[in-house]
């Protein structure tokens, strides 16, 4: 093994879930888009937070509470250093990402009146277009998509030209879940503000793959989720800056959010608390910081080419395999192919490579906007970490091939008995 090798290697025997066994196989797992393993780091603060510490936070004048309250608020500054927020008061903590987004489209969304604009991309997941469409339904705006090029890049000139006075947000993906494209968000960014328009960036599935930098590509929103990025489930962060925070009503209301209550008047608390209604996700809040820490003491540019290494021997692979599609090749992308196998339907593929003890996600992957722009019902989708190895490749692309011959024999026999 050489250095580098050594060093992922190293990294894989921190996530103990990865020596399972998986119907007689050893796990070969590539459904990372899906939700991330843990390290030890993350499962150790869980169990240490616990088994230590547990008590609610903001509240009791007793110790524990204290201790609780330090590490959850220190957790906030985590998240905010990692991501070059400017301050803390923008990090408000959520379920996740398709929470943080319902936020903006109920706190910021409200003030849109009818006839104003808010631009989608034809990528996004749907917990980037089902808001903003209750929310068009609730003021009367308009909703314009951007297309897509036919490798799977967005169309950016159709883009520059739909915006317009009228538009007042673009919500747009960092990284495609379903074609892995990388979307150049700070040019659309600029483009937006260009126009007075706010932009929300959905960093779900940029997040895990490279670091991002809030300050310098002045987002006005940016969101995610823990789980994605190697951190427990439940827990999301919603980015906004403070300005726009101060003016957006809350969206929930409970206990935390408030300043004062009485049954004449009820006055708010300051941000990021005011949207923080009721007992948070302690431990969760915890995992993340953790795991953030945790990625940020990684080599990150040795993580960076073992993802590309994995998804181009993968693309390599899986190019002599008879039949065999890939889905998109955007310019830019994250380590995530998504593919066809004709006369093989997609739910099969993922059934016998399941037999086989590698999971990958198959269906229209929350992209049913996408799928029919394609044209198509669904794909596979095999994502990579870094903690994959090239034998798992070669395990994958070897099984899809065994699969497509078997479909073979099994088209063969099925025409000759009838
Ligand atoms: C691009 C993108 N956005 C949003 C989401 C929603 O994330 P969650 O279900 O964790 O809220 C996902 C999840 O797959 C995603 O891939």
């Amino acid at each position: 093994m050489n250095h580098s090798e050594n060093y992922i290697a190293q990294l894989r025997q921190q996530f103990p879930i990865l020596s399972k066994q998986i119907n007689g196989h050893p796990l070969t797992y590539l459904d990372n888009a899906a939700t991330t393993q843990k390290p030890l780091a993350v499962i150790n603060a869980l169990q240490q937070y616990y088994s230590g510490m547990n008590a609610n936070v903001h509240r009791a004048s007793h110790t524990l509470s204290s201790e609780a309250t330090q590490a959850f608020e220190s957790a906030r500054h985590t998240v905010a250093r990692y991501l070059n927020a400017a301050s803390t008061r923008e990090i408000i903590w959520t379920r996740g990402a398709t929470e943080s987004i319902n936020l903006v489209a109920h706190s910021w969304g409200h003030k849109l009146k009818s006839g104003d604009e808010i631009i989608l991309s034809t990528l996004e997941h749907h917990a980037n277009i089902v808001p903003w469409q209750l929310l068009a339904k609730r003021t009367g705006a308009i909703i314009k998509v951007i297309p897509l090029l036919n490798n799977g890049d967005l169309d950016l000139t159709t883009f520059r030209n739909l915006l317009c006075d009228k538009t007042k947000l673009v919500a747009i993906s960092h990284a495609s879940n379903a074609l892995g494209t990388i979307n150049p968000v700070k040019k659309i960014i600029e483009a937006s503000h260009s126009v007075g328009a706010l932009v929300l960036v959905d960093g779900a599935q940029a997040l895990p793959h490279f670091e991002v930098d809030l300050k310098s590509l002045d987002a006005d929103f940016y969101v995610f989720s823990g789980h994605k990025v190697y951190a427990p489930t439940g827990i999301g962060v919603l980015y906004a800056k403070e300005a726009l925070l101060e003016e957006m009503i809350p969206w929930q209301a409970g206990g935390e959010m408030i300043s004062t209550v009485s049954f004449n008047n009820t006055t708010f608390n300051d941000i990021p608390f005011k949207f923080e209604a009721g007992t948070p996700n302690i431990s969760g809040a915890i995992g993340l910081a953790t795991a953030l820490t945790w990625l940020s003491q990684q080599d990150r540019i040795q993580l960076e080419h073992q993802e590309t290494t994995l998804l181009e021997l993968a693309i390599e692979g899986c190019s002599t395999i008879k039949g065999w599609q890939r889905i998109g090749a955007p310019s830019e992308t994250v380590s995530l192919l998504s593919f066809t196998l004709d006369g093989v339907h997609q739910q099969d593929i993922g059934l016998l490579l399941d037999q086989q003890g590698i999971a990958v996600r198959t269906g229209h992957h929350c992209a049913m906007p996408l799928m029919e722009t394609l044209n198509l019902p669904g794909t596979t989708r095999a994502s990579f970490a870094f903690y994959n190895t090239v034998q798992e490749v070669t395990r994958f692309v070897e099984a899809l091939d065994q699969l497509r011959s078997t479909e073979d024999i099994n088209i063969f026999q099925s025409a000759s008995f009838q």
